[in-house]
């Protein structure tokens, strides 16, 4: 249960001691606990499973608390991100010790999830410092892009997935597929999102990557398409705060050139594939959270 998850975050933080990082964990608010779920609806919820679930959402949330700093963003969840709140340096000692203390606990779960967990939290970060130095040039590749979201985002769906098979004494292989398709496709609805959402619904900023630099799979496909004149006009807008007018003139050429619809059957195929995998071993649950995934919108 859900439920438990978060009373283990909160006792590992309480396990601290200390006043300051128990009321600055208070202040972030609780994410969708996707991770978290796709390990209870594969392993249940002894007690090692529920320590794992909250210990991988406690390596996301540090992830998360780095992001913000790494992308300049000042929301997260509906609220001010930690950085914005008290500033990049709270935030990045917060991030640490959420890592450090997840690191720690795994040693009480088995070398074998400690090895896959801490393995993919290395791929997580690579993930994060390739797509920084990815955004300060206008980068096209769609398989540099894929192998860094991969690394960035699905390596610890995939590590999730994985880990929760070892502790049911299900097949690792099936489940991480499982996990790393989910997590590509996971990723590139976010940066779908980040072009057809607004802030308010997303709960952090709205069309912010290409602002940040960040040439993510549409815009990848928006290049291809377009015309020499807008493919100058498009470049310009890289790495820029945009007006609105020049937003404006981004989300009408992603639909003129069907850029959203072509993204988004990409993602698609991937959890499609990874619904078959799951339905083959009876796996509905996870068939359902895989295609909740496709139908979200923050
Ligand atoms: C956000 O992850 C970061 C990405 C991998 C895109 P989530 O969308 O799962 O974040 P929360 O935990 O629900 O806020
Ligand atoms: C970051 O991707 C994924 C992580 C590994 C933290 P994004 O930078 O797109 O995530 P959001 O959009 O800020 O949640
Ligand atoms: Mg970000
Ligand atoms: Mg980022
Ligand atoms: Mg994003």
């Amino acid at each position: 249960m859900l439920s438990a998850v978060e009373r283990k975050i909160e006792q590992f933080i309480s396990d601290l001691n200390d006043k300051e990082v128990t009321a600055l964990y208070a202040k972030l608010p609780h994410g969708k606990r996707l991770r978290a779920k796709l390990i209870l609806k594969i392993a249940g919820n002894t007690l090692s499973v529920v320590k794992t679930a909250a210990i991988v959402e406690m390596i996301h949330a540090a992830s998360l608390l780095h992001d913000d700093v790494i992308d300049d963003a000042y929301t997260r969840r509906n609220k001010p991100s930690l950085n914005a709140l008290y500033g990049n340096k709270t935030a990045i000692m917060l991030g640490d010790i959420l890592y450090s203390k997840g690191f720690l606990e795994l040693n009480n779960i088995s070398p074998e999830v400690a090895k896959i967990v801490s393995n993919a939290v290395v791929q997580l970060s690579l993930g994060e410092l390739k797509d920084v130095s990815l955004s300060k040039a206008f980068h096209l590749d769609k398989e540099i892009y894929l192998h860094m979201i991969y690394q960035k985002t699905a390596s610890l769906m995939e590590a999730a997935a994985g880990a929760a098979a070892l502790l049911a004494g299900k097949d690792k292989r099936a489940y991480m597929t499982y996990g790393r398709n989910l997590g590509i496709a996971f990723q590139m609805i976010d940066d779908i999102l980040d072009i057809t959402m607004d802030a308010q619904t997303l709960g952090k900023p709205a069309l912010h990557d290409f602002e940040e630099g960040k040439t993510t799979l549409p815009y990848i496909y928006l290049y291809e398409a377009m015309k020499e004149d807008e493919r100058v006009k498009l470049q310009s807008l890289h790495r820029k705060k945009l007006s609105d007018e020049e937003a404006e003139w981004i989300k009408v050429k992603m639909q003129e050139y069907g850029i959203i619809q072509k993204s988004f059957l990409e993602a698609k195929v991937l959890v499609e594939e990874a619904i078959t995998l799951m339905n083959e071993r009876g796996e509905s649950a996870l068939s359902g959270i895989a295609m909740a995934m496709i139908e979200r919108d923050f």
